[in-house]
Parts: C-alpha cells; structure tokens; sequence
C-alpha cells in the first residue's frame, strides 16, 4: 500500500496551467508535490498516475515515491488565491502526492545525452502505457542529480475512457516521433526483451492493489473496485507483448 500522509501547509502551486499541482508539507515533515481529486481532469488522472508509476517502479525506471495525501478542505481557507482555495475546497478525502525532487531541472534533449539502451526502455514503457504527455515539448522528465526521473503519467491509458474498446486497444500503434527521447536511437527492441516478461498478471495485480479504493468506487460497468484494478491489469499485460512492433515513427537503423 502506498504511505499514507496527512497534509499540513499548503506552500505555493507549482505552476500555472496544468492540473495546478500544488507543493504541501506532510504531517510526516515530508516536502510533497500533491495532484487534486478536484482538478478538472478528475480522479482518473490520479488512477494513471499510480498504475504508470508503481508499474515503471517495478520495471527499474526512476519515478519519485508516490503517497496518498489526506486533505481536509479547512486548509483552502486561508489561501488568498481563489483558485487554489477551490481546488483545495473540491478535494477533501484521497489525494495522490509525489516525492518532491528539490533542485531537479526539466529535461531538455538539447543539453543532456541519453543512451540508447536507457530511451529504449522509457520509449517502450511509455509505447505500453499509451502515454501522449513524453513529447520534446513537454518532456515530463526531470534530471535529478545527473539521472533521468519519469513524472505526470496522467495522460496515458486512454482508453480507460472507454472500457468497452479497451482490450481492442492492446493492438493500437504508438506513433513516437515527437517523443522527447526519439533523438536518443532508443532501442525498443532490446527494452522490450528486457521489460516485457516482467510485466506478468502477478505484477500487474501487485501494481493496481496500490490504488486508493476511494479512486475506484462508482464506476459504470463495475461492481466491486478489485473487478475495476482487473480491467486495469488486461489491456496492460495483453499489449506487454506485441507493444513494441506496433511503436512507429522512429528513425530506421538508429
Ligand atoms: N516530483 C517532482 N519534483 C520536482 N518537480 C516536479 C515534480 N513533479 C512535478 N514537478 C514540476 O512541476 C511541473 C508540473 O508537474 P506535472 O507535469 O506532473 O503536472 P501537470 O499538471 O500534469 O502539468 P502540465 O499538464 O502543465 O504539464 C513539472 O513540469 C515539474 O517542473
Ligand atoms: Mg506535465
């Protein structure tokens, strides 16, 4: 189970635009960058977050810690921005927070170098997830003390809008020529003999049992959260397989 926190001072959101993440102090003294049940993108996001997360951990890539926040709304009131003081109000109960990776930078392909072996793993696990969010534009990963750290998996795993088409999804191609490592020569091929016998039904149902029940209750088609986390679980290990035959747009032979 994911540690669970107490929020105690909301310090400052991280940056404008986006879901508003915000950077809160935890009653356990930890520095956390927190993502809002009551963001616009709803509690899905959050879903993403901690499927793509925890299954990346398990893979061996670099994603900071993830925590469940518990926020009690009577911590928006003395916020002077309006927009924060509603997020706040909107997200009483389960939030998710993420090690705060003080002094990290943005990636910038232009200044750090990849190996091959490296962006081949991250292009495939993104290729697995559907993720949209990795382009060179918005790289969503941090140079952290000279590596590369994986963040915002909230917008992957599309088709968990629609659970009647998920499993027709594990054939979909990923189309990773704006991916931000496609410069990098990622070897899908090599990642893909390395990570894909690790993504197994044992590890998937280790993965899915991390999120928050309170995430999960409520959803059209499913009875019980745990049928949920299994609809989680079978599109991922059916694409674990083919994912990286169907990854087009990079570069042949680099
Ligand atoms: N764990 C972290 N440690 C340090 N900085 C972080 C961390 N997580 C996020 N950030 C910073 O906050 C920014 C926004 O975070 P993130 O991308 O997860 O949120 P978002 O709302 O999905 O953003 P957007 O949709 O605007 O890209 C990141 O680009 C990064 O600069
Ligand atoms: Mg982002």
């Amino acid at each position: 189970m994911l540690k669970e926190v107490i929020a105690t001072r909301y310090l400052t959101p991280l940056r404008e635009g986006g879901s508003l993440p915000g950077l809160v102090e935890a009653d356990d003294f930890g520095t956390y960058v927190m993502k809002f049940t009551g963001a616009g993108q709803g509690r899905k996001t959050l879903v993403a977050e901690v499927v793509c997360g925890e299954l990346a951990r398990r893979l061996g890539l670099r994603v900071p810690r993830l925590v469940t926040i518990a926020l009690d709304p009577v911590l928006g009131l003395g916020e002077p921005d309006h927009q924060v003081q509603e997020l706040l109000r909107s997200s009483g109960g389960t939030n998710l927070g993420m090690d705060f990776l003080s002094g990290a930078l943005g990636f910038d392909p232009l200044a750090f170098a990849v190996s091959s072996e490296e962006a081949g793993r991250i292009v495939w696990f993104d290729a697995l997830i559907n993720n949209v969010d990795r382009s060179w534009r918005n790289p969503n990963l941090l140079m952290h003390h000279g590596d590369l750290w994986l963040i915002d998996h909230g917008a992957t795993m599309i088709w968990h809008h629609n659970w009647p088409g998920a499993e027709a999804s594990a054939n979909r191609p990923y189309d990773a020529s704006d991916h931000a490592l496609a410069g990098f020569a990622p070897d899908v091929a090599a990642a893909a003999a390395q990570l894909a016998p690790l993504v197994t039904g044992e590890l998937l149902t280790e993965v899915t049992a991390e999120i928050p029940d309170a995430w999960l209750t409520g959803e059209p088609g499913f009875d019980t959260p745990d049928d949920l986390r299994r609809a989680y679980a079978r599109p991922l290990l059916a694409r674990a397989a083919v994912v990286h035959e169907r990854v087009t747009g990079l570069e042949e032979g680099k």
